[in-house]
């Protein structure tokens, strides 16, 4: 899959070039740890994107900075139409703002909530667009360490994408330290404090297909150290006997050679070949999904918000607290501010248009004379204003 991953982007903080009054807030699509999600529209290009709002006050007193910045960073790396892309990321003093591709197909916790189960043609689907996800990033060294439901979003034709690139890393030997991720989904090699690779990405496609299949998951408890427990105690493995009517010896199979709880037994440790080769997806028409050309056996329901509209509209409980209150104070210090340098960006096919935006306003007179100057533009910077947003 070549996608372009040196693409070139801006990484100055000029909140005069894009800021949040471009694009018109429609609705609350999600409610993520920091903020709201919401479906916005630019103004200039009418185009519809999901924007991620996080209140700078909440990253301090989660000791987030870290994660969000390193999601920004990561995101400036990565392009995929598997992948929910990053178009522009800006601040106010009080907010990190990132424009994302608009997804409205909802994410698959919500299906999963009325429909518990899947068909298991459904689910070879869903597994081979996460499959095609995660090829494209592991290659690069990326692990997402928080796949679940939650993270991956329909569009309106059934197709997946992954969001939420919060804990993602890029691969390092000595990883024992970074612990976080999501129990039920997470590898215990990670629960374990011990190094990790991109096989705990496959950990959790393995449970979320377990829970496709039996509408639960393999390993559960009521909090973390309950499912710790459980997935220390045994080995799941689905047997002959449990297989549901209308799955495959060959969907069981996959599905226990990824729950494995040890990464040296658990398919996909030296790469997403290893999946894509298992019996389970023999005849299967990867070129047809990659292009997106197949039909997926799921598509979201048509004409309604496919999302928990109350959930997504709950304020949030700590908004009155002392902690709350201290942060929003510190993040009027300099100081503090200093902290989320270089968060601003946009992607260069954005500043592309911008150019040819302001190439058809300009007279052709005109255009001539200033066409090395803004063609030599490396940044969406100061000369091309806000033309664009
Ligand atoms: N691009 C998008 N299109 C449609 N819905 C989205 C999009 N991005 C996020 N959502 C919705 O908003 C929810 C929260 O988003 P996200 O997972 O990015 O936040 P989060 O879990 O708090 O992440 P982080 O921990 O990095 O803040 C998602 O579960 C999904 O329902
Ligand atoms: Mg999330």
């Amino acid at each position: 899959m070549g996608n372009c991953v040196t693409e070139q982007h801006s990484d100055k903080d000029d909140v005069s070039v894009i800021t949040k009054t471009h694009f018109k807030f429609k609705y609350v699509i999600g409610k993520g740890g920091f903020g709201k999600v919401w479906k916005v529209q630019q103004k200039k290009t009418d185009g519809y994107f999901a924007m991620k709002v996080m209140l700078k006050s909440r990253i301090l007193a989660k000791r987030s900075v870290s994660s969000v910045m390193n999601e920004r960073n990561l995101l400036a790396k990565l392009k995929h139409s598997f992948l929910v892309n990053m178009h522009f990321a800006f601040q106010d003093r009080e907010n990190l703002f990132v424009i994302l591709d608009h997804l409205d197909g909802g994410d698959m916790r919500y299906h999963i909530s009325w429909k518990k189960k899947f068909t298991e043609e459904q689910t070879k689907f869903f597994m081979s667009n996460i499959i095609i996800a995660l090829e494209y990033i592991h290659n690069l060294g990326v692990v997402h360490r928080d796949i679940k439901p939650e993270n991956l979003v329909f569009d309106s034709n059934g197709y997946m994408r992954i969001i939420d690139f919060g804990i993602a890393r890029v691969l390092t030997q000595e990883n024992h330290k970074d612990t976080s991720g999501t129990p039920g989904y997470m590898a215990p090699e990670v629960m374990c404090r011990q190094n990790h690779g991109i096989s705990v990405d496959y950990f959790a496609l393995g449970v979320i297909a377990f829970e496709c299949m039996f509408g639960k998951r393999p390993y559960y408890g009521k909090n973390r150290k309950a499912i710790r427990d459980h997935i220390l105690s045994k080995q799941v493995k689905i047997k002959r006997q449990d297989i549901p009517k209308g799955w495959s010896i060959e969907a069981a199979d996959f599905i226990n050679k990824l729950i494995q709880r040890k990464p040296v037994n658990r398919l996909g440790l030296s790469g997403p070949k290893e999946l894509i080769s298992h019996p389970w997806f023999a005849d299967f028409d990867w070129e047809a999904v990659k292009s997106k050309r197949a039909i997926s056996p799921f598509v979201p329901p048509q004409n309604k918000d496919n999302f928990d509209t109350k959930y997504a509209n709950e304020p949030w409980k700590d908004e009155d607290s002392d902690l709350m209150k201290k942060q929003n104070e510190l993040v009027k210090q300099a100081h503090i501010q200093a902290l989320f340098e270089g968060y601003y960006y946009t992607r260069l096919s954005e500043y592309s248009s911008a150019v040819s935006i302001i190439r058809s306003e300009i007279p052709a007179r005109k255009r001539k004379k200033n066409r090395n100057n803004a063609l030599s533009l490396s940044t969406y910077g100061s000369n091309l204003n806000t033309k664009e947003a």
